[in-house]
């Protein structure tokens, strides 16, 4: 596997390869609320727009009937094709086209020329939102619909002083510092694209853009007696594995990075208690925002 986006899409995010059914089946009600937002009818033609391994794009593919065509575009040539592979098993291909662009320069699609656009927990990877919610208008046909889901990272980041996953680790503030420092250079500049806008900023941008109706769902939930992966079953060892997103170094990779031996086993002495007894604040927020072009097309 030779790109960032294709390791994290098909293996990291799942922090041990047995991990992956539960991870995309707690992903299916976003899927579905993302496929409900864009109305799709049969015969429609769906952009979806970073596609990855096609979560979005395949629950579309059974919606838009024979008449129907999907547009698979993502910046992971190596994405596009496991999506081509599945969709040649599933007998789809001449409904399906696959198409190698970024969200801020969809220029190899035209203007006017599709249905519907969607997108999932892609916008929150570009620098330009705003010129992605353009392309969006701009490649929608008079009518078309548009529907996102995106994480909201603000709301949880960054922690207070002390405090790393949700967990209270004061009490080894210093190597918490570091290895939140650690994370931050390993996540690289592209990091701070993900907590650079939040539920408003869609809201603007889509409107900026020139979309006549806009709605957002907005949702934040604050969990005690959690943390990170609250909720889960995850043992620690599958816990530390997990990279949080495409641009993230696993928990286990930067505490290596970060701290001596002696250092680490301090840190995970006093983190892992908490994790394993649920010791935690699990913070989270999420924005769904479906929106319409006018029938004029302007
Ligand atoms: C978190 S994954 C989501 C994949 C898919 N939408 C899903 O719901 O499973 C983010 C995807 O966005 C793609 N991506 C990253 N930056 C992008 C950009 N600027 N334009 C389009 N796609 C991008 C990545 O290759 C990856 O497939």
């Amino acid at each position: 596997m030779t790109d960032r986006w294709a390791a994290w899409v098909l293996e990291r995010r799942f922090g041990d390869p047995g991990e992956a059914a539960r991870t995309l089946e707690s992903l299916a009600p976003v899927r579905e609320r993302v496929l409900e937002g864009a109305q799709i009818e049969g015969g429609d033609t769906l952009l979806d727009v970073g596609a990855g391994d096609g979560l979005i794009a395949f629950g579309a593919l059974s919606i838009i009937g024979d008449e129907g065509k999907v547009i698979f575009a993502d910046v992971s040539q190596e994405l596009l094709d496991v999506s081509r592979e599945l969709a040649g098993e599933l007998e789809s291909l001449d409904r399906c086209e696959f198409v190698l662009a970024r969200a801020e320069n969809l220029s190899p699609l035209a203007d006017e020329s599709v249905d519907v656009v969607t997108t999932r927990s892609v916008v929150i990877y570009v620098e330009d939102k705003q010129r992605a919610f353009d392309e969006f208008h701009r490649v929608l046909k008079p009518g078309g619909r548009l529907s996102i889901f995106e994480p909201i990272n603000r709301f949880t980041f960054p922690e207070p002083e002390g405090y790393f996953g949700g967990f209270d680790l004061t009490s080894v503030a210093p190597l918490v510092d570091r290895v939140k420092d650690t994370y931050d250079q390993l996540a690289g500049s592209g990091e701070s694209t993900l907590i650079d806008f939040d539920e408003r900023d869609l809201l603007d941008f889509a409107e900026r853009a020139g979309f006549r109706k806009v709605e957002l769902t907005y949702e934040a939930k604050i969990e005690h007696g959690g943390g990170a992966h609250w909720g889960s079953e995850l043992g620690w060892e599958t816990f530390i594995r997990i990279a949080p997103n495409p641009l993230a170094p696993s928990l286990a990779e930067t505490i290596d990075q970060a701290l001596t031996p002696e250092e680490a086993e301090r840190f995970v002495a006093h983190m892992r208690p908490l994790f394993e007894s649920k010791q935690g604040t699990a913070r989270s927020a999420v924005a769904y925002l479906r929106a319409v072009k006018s029938a004029e097309g302007a």
